[in-house]
């Protein structure tokens, strides 16, 4: 389906999957269930935040409105939990994700390198937490990019997730295995490693009742004051 009616319906399909599915709800908490949970480390927006949100900002960024193909890329059903400190749910957060594309590319007027754009990836989306304050996006994995001559940024996804009680939280995830990942200075800025190993996502195989074709990831995001 394609137009305005076949996307709204694709949007519902996404979301009550994940809820009879319970794969959002089923996720590991970590070691800390006992007492605070270790909070999620903030990092930077970085350079590529949209300047203008497009038109279609939904939780998938594999199809544009309007546009009868799919992103290129390999694909990912990528979902968590929002919580506190004190692993309380954070419901009716606004979750947002901005990436790369499948060659590294963001669909930014800063982003000047010579690498093509893929009209039929959104490369922002956001989401709003549940009750049970899950989350979830349909998105590509995205390619490393160079920022600098001497540094290469390893795939990652750009975080930001708004809620009053917590104000804007920003962070980065990434994608556990990737090589590049032990070089990334702003990834080993957490000198604290199970800090930083809270950025880091395994790619888990696909879930067949969601998409037999898609690469599972979890995110959980723990919040704290700023
Ligand atoms: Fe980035």
């Amino acid at each position: 389906m394609t137009g305005k009616n076949g996307n709204i319906s694709r949007r519902r399909i996404l979301r009550s999957v994940t809820a009879a599915a319970g794969l959002a709800a089923a996720l590991p908490l970590g070691p800390a269930m006992a007492g605070l949970l270790l909070p999620t480390p903030r990092q930077g927006v970085g350079p590529f935040y949209p300047q203008t949100k497009p038109l279609d900002q939904d939780n998938d960024l594999t199809r544009v409105q309007g546009r009868s193909g799919r992103a290129e890329g390999r694909l990912i059903e990528l979902m968590g939990r929002v919580f506190d400190s004190a692993g309380a749910a954070v419901p009716d957060a606004r979750v947002e994700i901005w990436q790369a594309n499948s060659q590294g590319r963001y669909d930014h007027l800063g982003d000047r390198r010579d690498v093509p754009l893929d009209a039929n990836f959104q490369g922002f989306g956001h989401d709003i937490t549940n009750a049970a304050g899950a989350y979830r996006f349909r998105t590509i994995e995205p390619a490393p990019y160079p920022a600098s001559n001497s540094w290469m940024r390893p795939p990652h996804i750009h975080f930001a997730v708004l809620s009053p009680r917590y104000g804007r939280f920003v962070t980065q995830m990434y994608f556990a295995g990737n090589p590049l990942n032990a070089e990334d200075w702003l990834l080993n800025g957490i000198s604290n490693p199970k800090a930083r190993a809270r950025l880091i996502a395994a790619i888990e195989p696909p879930a067949p009742e969601l998409d037999p074709d898609a690469s599972v990831v979890k995110f959980d995001i723990v919040l704290t004051p700023a």
